[in-house]
């Protein structure tokens, strides 16, 4: 059995969905609080089977230990935690508590029960602003832009430390890059609440007249067209990463990082024409003053990947747009849709 906490969000969804095609069992920790039960359901149609669920808070030491003592965990996917950027600088305290308190009761759970392997939601925000694009995983981590960034690193710090302490054990760090687009179905895709923080999701609600324009964030960056670029990559490479990281686990012992993205950066400009090519919907934009904290560059280098993993991202930008709009048109109120 294979344990993804916070199984229900975006990126967890889509792993559940790709284990289970391949034919694992997986069961998904998820206390829902910024995820719907109803991803389960949509997964069942999607596989033809349910996965099992434990709803817990991950961070919980009790509630977790029960679910440790009753099922046999071969491994751990751990996608658990607090994402929003700028909500992490409003709330560092929470942030770390939250984000590291979840990293940290695995680990003790795992030593525990003699659980080896460790997949972790690491981020490439863990880069240094030194750090020069493509990023290899050798290169310079920290210091974090915020505490969301710190936490991904210090979580990364704290799994390696484990795994040094107990040599029988695997982890996989992986970094990634901009995941978006949805599974092919349309039936699970992200679903933000509130006004999304995040380009592909802004844009979705563009087109289907929820929110009336995008806001470019700055058009005089050092890039072609003077929009920030970034490393899209789709969420089912992604979910095809994680698999190949327990192929890797089950294989391996002691910690290592890898970049999941594509190698290949689009400027916001560039992923806005790409969407209306792909929906036929244009998006009307302005161009507004840069974000704070934001880089004009993020580029993976993928070569690692490769080597370690055997693993390549597969989709295009066209597929990503393609299928982001799919999740959206389908879904016009996320999983609150009846659809
Ligand atoms: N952008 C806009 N308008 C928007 C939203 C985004 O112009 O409404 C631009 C941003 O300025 C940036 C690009 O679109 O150039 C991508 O922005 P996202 O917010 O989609 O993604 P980020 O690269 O800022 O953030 C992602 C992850 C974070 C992670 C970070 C690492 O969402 O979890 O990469 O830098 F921390």
């Amino acid at each position: 059995m294979i344990l993804l906490t916070g199984g229900a969000g975006y990126i967890g969804s889509h792993t559940a969905a790709e284990l289970m095609e391949r034919g694992r069992d997986v069961i998904i920790a998820d206390d829902f609080s910024n995820s719907s039960p109803r991803v389960i359901d949509r997964l069942e149609r999607i596989c033809g089977r349910r996965p099992a669920v434990f709803e817990a808070d991950v961070s919980d030491h009790s509630a977790m230990e029960e679910l440790f003592r009753r099922e046999k965990i071969e491994a751990v996917i751990h996608f658990a935690g607090y994402k929003a950027v700028g909500e992490s600088v409003q709330k560092p305290v929470q942030y770390y508590k939250n984000n590291l308190g979840c990293t940290l009761n695995l680990l003790e759970l795992m030593a525990e029960h003699g659980v080896k392997s460790i997949i972790f939601s690491s981020s490439a925000t863990v880069y240094g602003p030194e750090a020069i694009p493509p990023y290899t995983e050798d290169m310079r981590t920290g210091p974090c832009a915020n505490p969301y960034g710190w936490s991904k690193l210090m979580s990364e710090e704290i799994i390696r430390g484990a795994a040094t302490a107990r040599p029988e054990m695997s982890a996989m760090l992986l970094r990634y890059f901009n995941p978006i687009g949805a599974h092919p179905s349309g039936l699970i895709g992200e679903d933000p609440s509130g006004i999304p923080n995040n380009l592909m999701p802004y844009i979705t609600k563009v087109a289907v007249g929820k929110l009336e324009r995008l806001n470019v964030f700055g058009d005089d960056y050092p890039t072609p067209d003077g929009t920030g670029v970034r490393d899209y990559i789709h969420v089912c490479d992604l979910a095809a990463g994680h698999a190949a990281a327990l192929d890797w686990c089950e294989t391996h012992t002691g910690a290592d990082m890898v970049n999941l993205g594509t190698g290949r950066g689009y400027t916001v400009l560039e992923v806005v024409r790409a969407f209306e090519k792909a929906s036929g919907i244009p998006i009307p934009y302005v161009i507004a003053p840069r974000r704070d904290g934001d880089i004009p560059v993020l580029l993976a280098d993928t070569k690692k990947a490769e080597r370690v993993l055997g693993w390549t991202a597969k989709h295009g930008i066209e597929d990503m747009c393609a299928d982001s709009w799919r999740w959206q048109k389908c879904n016009p109120e996320g999983y609150a849709t009846e659809y």
